[in-house]
């Protein structure tokens, strides 16, 4: 097991299924052109090998399934079966959720038992204008049905000063009717955003935010698990909800995170491009290819920032955060 000397180790797991994306949202795609799949992407079963590999090699026990968007990979079914085989204690997925109803199914038949919807409006309008595609009322659906389903459903917000600011209330007032935590995510200053005004101008921080929620609810600052990305808050009688505060409180000291994108490319760090492919692995004789990945884990590690997200121009759009 790789561990480096702020006591970080690889425990999350993030896979982008596919790099491919219906829809466009401003602050992920600069000129509302979808993202396609990447060339050579890994197929199904040979990304749930990956996955095994590296529940072996690097001690991951947790699993989220990103994008792109993944609910319109067609791996989605076969590389959820292949991975719910492996005992990890938690399976999650990230989705716009535009396709949740029809996948609630699987996901139900396989044990997943949670998700994270992005949703940065409940304006119908406002929604096509930030996300470039897709209808708020059916992922709306969608949210009820998996709800309903038992599943346990987080909503993730980019709150914007022009675009949606006036949204946070709201979709606060949703979340807490329905038991639905809600976490707000600090934009953060990568691909296009590094290149143009809109981080500037867009940005809201943590105590912006706070002093917003305060003028209508009571909240209280609880405990949040040791490598949580999430400041989380509570509002007595009522809810709970969560800050990824990016920018306002770093979390690198106790990043747990790998991530693997869909055409087999190992990241260890979401402020750094360095990448290491083992695809090549993927083909050999289980001993060796836990071998190889060791070198392998040791040079993502040593990617990873020391104190604070610096930024880069690359990476989220195709691996999901
Ligand atoms: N800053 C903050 N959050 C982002 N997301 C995508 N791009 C950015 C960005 N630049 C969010 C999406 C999704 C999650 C995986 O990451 O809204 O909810």
């Amino acid at each position: 097991m790789i561990i480096d000397s702020f006591g970080r180790r690889f425990q999350n797991l993030r896979v982008s299924l596919t790099a491919a994306c219906n829809y466009a949202c401003t602050y992920c795609v600069p000129d509302g052109k979808k993202l396609q799949a990447q060339s050579a992407e890994l197929d199904g079963d040979a990304m749930a090998r990956a996955v095994a590999l590296l529940v072996d090699a690097a001690g991951i026990s947790r699993l989220r399934i990103t994008g792109g968007e993944p609910l319109i990979s067609p791996k989605f079914d076969e590389f959820l079966r292949g991975v719910a085989r492996l005992g990890l204690s938690d399976v999650a997925v990230t989705t716009n959720g535009q396709f949740l109803a029809q996948k609630i199914g699987v996901m139900k038949e396989s044990g997943l038992g949670r998700i994270n919807v992005s949703l940065d409006t409940l304006d119908a309008s406002k929604y096509r204008s930030i996300a470039r595609s897709g209808d708020l009322a059916t992922v709306l659906e969608g949210i009820d049905q998996a709800c309903a389903a038992g599943m346990k459903v987080k909503v993730n917000m980019v709150p914007m000063r022009t675009a949606n600011i006036d949204q946070v209330v709201p979709l606060l007032d949703y979340c807490l009717l329905r038991d639905i935590e809600l976490r707000f995510i600090e934009l953060m200053n990568m691909g296009h955003l590094k290149r143009n005004q809109m981080y500037e101008r867009e940005f809201v921080g943590m105590d912006d935010l706070l002093d917003l929620i305060r003028n209508k609810y009571e909240v209280r600052t609880t405990d949040a698990p040791f490598d949580s990305t999430s400041l989380r808050f509570e509002i007595p009688n009522q809810g709970r909800f969560g800050i990824i505060a990016n920018e306002s409180e770093p979390f690198c000291r106790t990043c747990t995170r790998l991530r693997l994108s869909s055409n087999g490319f190992l990241y260890g760090c979401l402020s750094s491009s360095k990448n290491y492919s083992i695809r090549h692995l993927l083909e050999e004789p289980y001993y060796i290819a836990i071998n190889e990945l060791q070198d392998v884990l040791r040079n993502a590690m040593a990617s990873k920032q020391r104190l604070a997200f610096t930024g880069e121009t690359t990476v989220m759009k195709f691996i999901g955060g």
